[in-house]
């Protein structure tokens, strides 16, 4: 099987990047995980506790290092570095800080891995991405960031405990800002092949309820979290891990990824949480989704926001 003879590289061992390294030996998605931090002794610590376990799980290799030149040969890398969000700060406050690390960053992968397949999460993970695939020389299918993908999976698991129906059977997505102007798809959303609005709802609740109440979970959920432990990471690991899955398999699977938006869209050259075919070729197809006026509205004022973060920087 293809994925069986890959590379993953995996920049920062900080919380999500070591989620990121774990996911990927306990699933064993390649066979190579590498584990890059320019604290050697961080990479090597998160390594050396991943790789004792690999015994008992599939043959891998988990290999620490501070040298970008290791990455060299990786079929994917995740990038995960960047301060996150204090309390109390919006995922945009970070801007600042973690554009020039991303700028840096893609300027030595070009040099050392030009043909990898890079997905990013660290945040503002939108406007970070338009950032990557402004600086590289790589095609633009090879660059995208994990967009929506975990919010979608968060909306997803909430209505599938509330109609008490398989999360997986819930199809539904959030789009927009991987943040605060995220809005969801409600007019496509399904349970199982039946319309949301045509799904019986509990005793004592109402679509309009069900609407307003759970986009505030869902926007709120990352901050939620992060109140109570500090930080998020497992969520957006496995957001990462199956996304290289989907990669390395060439599986095809539909994703909220953060992309440049299609011009059908009619929102420029932003980059945004968009469904998207992921398969061996990165970004193989963009899929322009219907919506109606609300949504498109919803899509351009979050385009826009994005777009006055994205100009703000200093080129
Ligand atoms: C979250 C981070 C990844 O939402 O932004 O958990």
């Amino acid at each position: 099987m293809e994925s069986k003879t890959s590379k993953v590289g995996v920049i920062g061992a900080g919380n999500v990047g070591a989620a990121v390294a774990n996911d990927l030996v306990l699933l064993g998605t390649c066979v190579t995980v590498v584990l890059y931090d320019r604290t050697l002794a961080k990479a090597e610590g998160e390594a050396w506790d991943i790789e004792d376990a690999i015994p008992l799980l599939e043959e891998m290799d988990v290999i620490p290092t501070d040298k970008y030149e290791d990455l060299a040969d990786c079929d994917v890398i995740v990038i995960t570095v960047g301060v996150q969000p204090k309390q109390g700060q919006s995922r945009l406050d970070v801007l600042d800080q973690n554009a020039e690390i991303i700028t840096d960053l893609i300027k030595d992968l070009d040099r050392v891995a030009p043909n990898a397949i890079l997905i990013l999460i660290s945040n503002p993970v939108d406007v970070l991405t338009r950032i990557a695939i402004a600086t590289s020389t790589r095609s633009e299918n090879l660059i995208f960031g994990s967009g929506t993908v975990l919010d979608t999976a968060r909306l997803r698991y909430q209505l599938g405990k509330l109609l008490n129906v398989s999360k997986q059977n819930v199809h539904v997505y959030v789009l927009g800002e991987h943040g605060n102007s995220e809005f969801i798809l409600w007019s496509s959303a399904y349970i199982s092949g039946i319309l949301l609005t045509e799904f019986p709802l509990p005793p004592g609740t109402s679509l309009e309820i069900i609407k307003q109440n759970y986009s505030e979970i869902t926007r709120k959920r990352g901050s939620e979290i992060s109140q109570r432990k500090g930080n998020t990471d497992f969520g957006v690991a496995t957001v990462a891990t199956q996304l290289i899955d989907t990669i390395l398999r060439d599986e095809k699977r539909v994703f909220t990824v953060s992309v440049k938006a299609d011009s059908s869209y009619g929102i420029g050259d932003v980059v945004l949480g968009l469904p998207c075919i992921i398969g061996k070729q990165g970004i193989e197809r963009k899929l322009v989704i219907p919506r109606n006026p609300q949504e498109q509205h919803q899509l351009e004022e979050s385009a826009a926001k994005l777009e006055e973060a994205y100009n703000y920087l200093p080129k």
